[in-house]
């Protein structure tokens, strides 16, 4: 008979996802609370306008967490992210009689380098992601200055767009409500009571897998202890050595007896059929 314990599986599948969550793939695992972001997928856009007379200031993140950013058409390379970036913060300048001018490109978030710092927000409930992109040239004088994506995403029920707060010269923020900002708790605590509902069921699984594993370990031990008994007590070998052999024995016939018993209730028992073979 062989058991294989049950609860090695999740065990197993824990491990793994915790070593998959370590890099970003648009699902976030923080304080036990899981937060798919594929319903954030695409390009969005986050944009404030500054008047800056006697021309305006737009000031734009494109960002698609889950995939690079496509090439802008009709846009000038030097006037975009190179590919591989997926959150591309611009400054464009607009007058009136003039074309748009770019003014500053700044990558922040590029895939080679995706590993946000992530916190679970508790009220309002959300998702706070910190990205970090290189640094962007300062004043002659001074070292260039490490750029940030700061993206929080607040839950609600219904979506909205994504909003530009504010940048400073170093960070982004950008928040947006939506109901990706809404974690699930993948422990007792957390929010979806469907998922609650799953982890029980894998609760009691796992409780089974390990009644049987222990249930096996006995029973080796048993027959190892008896056998090592019988052996030493009497110098029993070969079939001697199972402990209770008697008894062991019988099972078969015993079983055979139940099992007949059970089936036909009609016909007189049969434990007479065995003639007297019940050793006592
Ligand atoms: C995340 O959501 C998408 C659809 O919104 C679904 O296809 C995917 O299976 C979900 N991933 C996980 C890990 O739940
Ligand atoms: C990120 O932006 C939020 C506002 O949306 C702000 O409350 C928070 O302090 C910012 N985080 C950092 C590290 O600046
Ligand atoms: C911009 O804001 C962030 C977070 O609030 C802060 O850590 C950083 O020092 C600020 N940078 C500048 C240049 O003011």
């Amino acid at each position: 008979m062989i058991i294989r314990p049950h609860s090695s599986l999740p065990i197993t599948l824990l491990l793994l996802s915790s070593l998959v969550s370590a890099q970003f793939n648009c699902h976030v695992n923080v304080n036990s609370l899981n937060f798919n972001l594929t319903k954030l997928a695409g390009e969005h856009a986050a944009t404030r306008t500054r008047i800056t007379p006697p021309s305006t200031m737009d000031d734009t993140l494109r960002f698609d967490l889950c995939a690079d950013l496509k090439p802008q058409e009709g846009v000038a390379e030097a006037d975009q992210c190179a590919s591989g970036t997926r959150a591309c913060f611009t400054k464009v300048n607009k007058k009136d009689g003039q074309s748009d001018r770019v003014v500053a490109v700044i990558p922040l978030v590029q895939s080679s380098s995706l590993n946000p710092r992530s916190t679970a927000l508790s009220s309002p409930k959300g998702l706070a992601l910190i990205f970090q992109g290189p640094s962007y040239p300062s004043l002659p004088s001074e070292s260039p200055i490490p750029q940030y994506l700061n993206l929080t995403l607040l839950c609600a029920e219904t979506a909205s767009g994504p909003t530009f707060l504010s940048y400073n010269g170093s960070m982004v923020d950008v928040e947006w409500s939506h109901p990706a900002g809404c974690g699930v708790g993948d422990s007792s605590g957390g929010s979806e009571d469907e998922n609650k509902g799953g982890e029980k069921k894998e609760r009691v699984g796992s409780g089974i897998g390990w009644f049987f594993l222990v249930l096996l370990l006995a029973i080796i031990a048993y027959f190892a202890l008896g056998a090592y008994y019988n052996y030493t007590t009497y110098g029993a070998s070969g079939v001697d050595l199972i402990p209770h052999r008697d008894f062991w024995q019988e099972v078969p016939y015993m079983a055979r007896d139940v099992i007949s018993h059970l089936c036909s209730s009609v016909r007189p028992r049969r434990a007479s059929a065995r003639g007297g073979y019940i050793a006592v």
